[in-house]
């Protein structure tokens, strides 16, 4: 009989990929994917830890999901299941059922490879529950099952985990635990699916993703750079990007790769956090502000058309109006084509939480409004150069208007144009006409 399960994804692209997975490992099981909660048979909620305000939002929506839980049970026709996935499920363990016993999976980012078992314990088990936070000796990627399943146009693929580098500010290496990077070979493989079920684009993802450092052919470890010369050897496989990068390990492997693979979009997304010093010091990212804007100047002398974004933290404790300034003085000399900000949110358990010199969130605010307007002012730059240039275009879906479709530039802009939608899949030349402050819209070019 067909179940019906209902995912929803928080967070990152990490998770996004693994919602994907989780599902896959469901159709043995006869679960197919619904868009709605109501009526579903399985509720996973996958979850992220980075900031307070994502973090809590878990509780609200479990709320809503509970009503609909108990609405199932009174109608007599079966039982919804709940579960709590991802990061915060990593960070808070049983304290999740303690808030909402009516939960009744709870499991981290590192144990989904057991869902189907989990589930079939967990309706055995009644309200006993099933939590499993553990990191297993055993890795997920050994476990999981190649994937068989498309993502469409574009894809992401996982290929390093975990973060080691502890950033004074992040829950992500106590989340997503230590830092690994899968063999070359099972990557390639599951490229070459994705490439069969009609993936044109590769994102290749990992919370540290240039610290990959996955095993060869030859045993030997191989970086980023290598990996992606590797993966642009695949027929099909027109467009490669990755993220998240530090700058810290940009190599020169990494380097050559942006300047000699030509499948490897110009667009890179490299946070820096902070302008000052003083801050990056404190928040132990082990680069200073020139160091990144070297690492900068190395790839754009070795692709000039390169395009940057980044995330910064605004209101890091200690952080004075001067680091603020110097912050403002680094991102007005980079110019990024697009960014994240944040106001710095503590996190328990990390060291910059119980730090001296805490702001108050009246400076955050202010100071992240301030450093917003110069990248809107910068985007909306970077968006209007485009104006009268032809760019390839990969044409991913239907637009919002009859005829119309959207694909993505080189850069990751959205481009509006109308076509027909049997060229879902191409890669289109288009001639840019308009630029707004998140897209472009444009035509087929002559
Ligand atoms: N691995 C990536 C980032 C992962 S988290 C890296 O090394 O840059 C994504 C972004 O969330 C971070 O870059 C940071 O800007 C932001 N972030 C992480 N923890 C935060 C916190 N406690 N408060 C505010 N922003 C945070
Ligand atoms: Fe978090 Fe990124 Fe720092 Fe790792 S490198 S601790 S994921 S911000
Ligand atoms: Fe969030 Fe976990 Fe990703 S904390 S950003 S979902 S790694």
């Amino acid at each position: 009989m067909t179940k019906r399960v209902f995912i929803a994804t928080h967070g990152c692209q990490m998770n996004v990929y693994d919602s994907a997975r989780m599902a896959e490992l469901l159709t043995p099981l006869g679960f197919v994917r619904a868009e709605t909660p109501e009526n579903a048979d399985l509720v996973i909620l996958n979850t992220c830890h980075i900031r307070e305000k994502a973090a809590e939002k878990v509780f609200s929506e479990l709320g809503k999901i509970r009503a609909l839980k108990l609405r199932r049970a009174q109608q007599s026709n079966g039982n919804m299941l709940v579960a709590v996935a991802g990061c915060v499920a990593q960070a808070e363990g049983e304290e999740i059922r303690r808030r909402a016993p009516f939960v009744d999976l709870v499991f981290g980012p590192q144990t989904y490879q057991r869902l189907p078992e989990m589930v079939m314990q967990a309706l055995q088990a009644g309200n006993a529950g099933v939590v499993d936070t553990s990191f297993p000796e055993k890795l997920k990627f050994d476990d999981l099952p190649p994937t068989r399943l498309g993502q469409g146009v574009t894809a992401f693929l996982t290929v390093q985990e975990g973060c080691d580098k502890f950033c004074t500010f992040c829950v992500v290496p106590y989340t997503r635990g230590t830092e690994y990077s899968r063999p070359v070979a099972q990557i390639l493989d599951e490229a070459s699916q994705l490439v069969a079920a009609g993936a044109r684009e590769i994102t290749l993802l990992g919370q540290n993703v240039n610290a990959y450092h996955g095993a060869g052919p030859d045993g030997e470890p191989c970086g980023l750079g290598q990996l992606i010369e590797a993966l642009a050897v695949l027929p099909g496989l027109d467009r490669i990007r990755y993220t998240t990068s530090h700058p810290r390990d940009v190599d020169d492997s990494l380097i050559a790769a942006h300047r000699d693979v030509p499948q490897l979009m110009p667009f890179l997304h490299l946070p820096v956090q902070s302008g000052s010093d003083h801050v990056l010091a404190a928040m132990n990212r082990r680069h200073s502000a020139d160091d990144y804007r070297r690492v900068v100047d190395r790839l754009r002398a070795a692709r000039p058309d390169l395009a940057l974004s980044t995330d910064l933290i605004v209101g890091f404790p200690g952080e004075s109006e001067t680091d603020f300034r110097a912050t403002l003085a680094l991102v007005d000399e980079i110019s990024f084509a697009q960014a994240f900000s944040f106001k710095y949110s503590p996190r328990p358990g990390t060291p910059a939480a119980t730090a001296p010199g805490q702001l108050p969130d009246r400076v955050k605010s202010e100071r992240l409004a301030e450093l917003q307007t110069l990248l809107a002012r910068q985007q909306r730059r970077f968006n209007r150069g485009c104006i009268g240039r032809r760019l390839p275009v990969l044409l991913e879906k239907p637009g919002r208007h009859p005829g119309q479709l959207v694909g993505r530039s080189p850069y990751l802009q959205s481009v509006h144009l109308d076509a027909d939608a049997g060229r879902i899949g191409e890669i289109v030349a288009a001639t840019i006409s308009g630029a707004g402050q998140n897209s472009l819209s444009g035509s087929l070019a002559a």
